[in-house]
């Protein structure tokens, strides 16, 4: 069965969707079938890759998408990740899992969730989920495989992801992976790690420098197809790495 991540931060800004599009561009190059569910109704992750015509005319798309099979309402993205991409990336408006943000029937949502992983045969789904405390983020952690929450070294992040870290695992979340994000040079990212799990005793997946070449990109294509030798992407490939061999 398909596996679900989901990707989440308490404070907005933090890095999700780069996150997002970069790991699932990575496990579609490694032979996955990945489906993204943006969270953003401005489907930032589409964005990123293909840019603002597609992204108008999923949104007529979407409008018009009621009885419309799955399959003809997901992008097919695979294109856009080089010819030698041996899985599929899809994107899947986020609106055939969640009809209804403020629902909170979690066998619809996960039946919702299953049938798009049946209809175009997915290996893994990564969602995108919106900042802070809502039902969808709920909705979401608690059909998860993996609870991938990101936060920066900053004051301001610690409350709210100490809580999510909490929330998770009273959800029962098998697999619950902090990363740290846009930490500064002058830090020692060894030491943040070593500091972060201690705090939150939690696995930390991986801990990313602030990149002025991911910052300077300006979301305008994938980072990790980009730059495939830099080492926020090597430690992206690890996380990638980890998440097939958990089966
Ligand atoms: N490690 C990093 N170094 C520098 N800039 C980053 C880094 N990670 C993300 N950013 C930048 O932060 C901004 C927010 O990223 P985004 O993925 O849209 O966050 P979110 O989805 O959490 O709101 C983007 O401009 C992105 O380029
Ligand atoms: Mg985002």
């Amino acid at each position: 069965m398909a596996k679900l991540i989901v990707i989440h931060s308490f404070k907005g800004g933090t890095g999700r969707s780069n996150l997002t599009i970069c790991l699932a561009a990575l496990l579609a190059r490694s032979g996955a079938r990945v489906g993204v569910i943006d969270s953003d109704v401005m489907s930032s992750c589409i964005q990123i890759l293909v840019g603002e015509d597609i992204l108008r005319v999923e949104r007529v798309l979407q409008s018009l998408a009621g009885p419309l099979p799955i399959r003809q309402i997901a992008h097919n993205l695979t294109s856009y990740l080089g010819p030698d991409t041996q899985g599929k990336l899809f994107v899947i408006p986020k609106e055939r899992i969640f009809a209804d943000p403020h629902a909170t029937d979690i066998d619809a949502v996960y039946n919702r969730f299953q049938r798009a992983i049946e209809s175009l045969a997915l290996d893994i789904v990564l969602i995108d989920t919106p900042s802070g405390l809502n039902p969808e983020v709920l909705l979401s952690a608690a059909i998860s495989d993996t609870f991938i929450i990101l936060m920066r070294p900053d004051k301001q992040d610690y409350q709210g992801t100490g809580m999510m870290v909490e929330l998770a695992r009273r959800l029962h979340v098998p697999r619950i992976v902090m990363i740290v994000n846009e930490v500064p040079p002058d830090f020692d990212l060894g030491e943040v790690k070593t500091q972060v799990e201690r705090a939150y005793q939690c696995e930390v997946g991986a801990v990313l420098p602030h990149s002025e070449q991911l910052m300077s990109m300006g979301s305008a294509a994938v980072f990790s197809m980009r730059h495939p030798e830099h080492p926020i992407t090597h430690a992206l490939q690890q996380i990638v790495a980890s998440m097939h061999t958990a089966g």
